[in-house]
């Protein structure tokens, strides 16, 4: 006999209610009855909220949230393209510790676009209709209250195209993001699952926890991990 809860029902509900796509869902079953997996769960859990919340076409920030502990890019171990650029402190501090270590093989990280509030993500968006029309602007821009951006936790690197993607420093983020913390939000071929089109310089901060739990269990795809946090906190 134990006295240890079992979670496991409460994991299959939680995982069922994600809507995995038929192609991982029995994967992702398999790989989250590993007993690890509860306890990393609550190990995530308990950290800071907004590293884990799901912000997409479904699920929206306040119109007045604004984090408290934004901070001014300066040009560290990475450059930035402009000055006034802020992200939360501990992404601040993610993104010194992988720069520094990009640094050490020869690559210098650009800081290309980093927080932004509501009104100025309404001002991208708008924009972004106005030159494509409102389905294509849909595919490449959230509306405001949608974008990762507001949470001061995402980063655009480098030139903020796709050609980004066969630069070393972009070969370099793929490859190595993950182990300071920084997990790639819109992959190639997942457009309808995260709701956007590839976008190979967008990283989401989320702490290293969190972005190794996204490697071992969710096929590093990030939605399907914050999706599956999203509805555990439902039940
Ligand atoms: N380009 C991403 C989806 C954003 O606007 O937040
Ligand atoms: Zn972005």
């Amino acid at each position: 006999m134990t006295d240890e809860p079992d979670f496991y029902p409460l994991l299959l509900s939680a995982h069922s209610n994600s809507q995995f796509p038929d192609y991982i869902n029995a994967d992702i079953k398999e790989k989250i009855s590993n007993p690890s997996f509860i306890t990393e769960l609550f190990f995530i859990l308990q950290e800071d909220p907004y590293l884990r919340i799901l912000v997409d076409k479904n699920n929206s920030l306040a119109s007045d949230y604004i984090p408290l502990d934004l901070v001014e890019l300066k040009n560290a171990s990475y450059r930035i393209n402009r000055q006034g650029l802020l992200l939360r402190d501990a992404a601040q501090e993610g993104l010194e510790k992988m720069a520094a270590s990009a640094r050490l093989e020869g690559l210098t990280l650009l800081a290309s676009s980093a927080y932004r509030s509501y009104d100025y993500q309404d001002q991208v968006y708008r924009r972004h209709v106005n030159n494509l029309g409102r389905q294509a602007a849909d595919r490449v821009s959230a509306r405001p209250g949608h974008s990762q951006h507001q949470l001061g936790l995402a980063l655009d690197f480098g030139c903020i195209t796709n050609a980004f993607a066969a630069t070393n420093e972009g070969r370099w983020l793929a490859a190595n993001a993950s182990r300071f913390g920084w997990s790639l939000s819109y992959p190639e071929g997942y457009e309808e699952i995260t709701g956007y089109s590839w976008e190979c310089w967008h990283y989401r901060y989320v702490g290293t926890e969190l972005a190794q739990f996204i490697d071992t269990y969710f096929a590093g795809i990030q939605q399907y991990a914050l999706r599956f946090i999203h509805e555990w906190e439902k039940l």
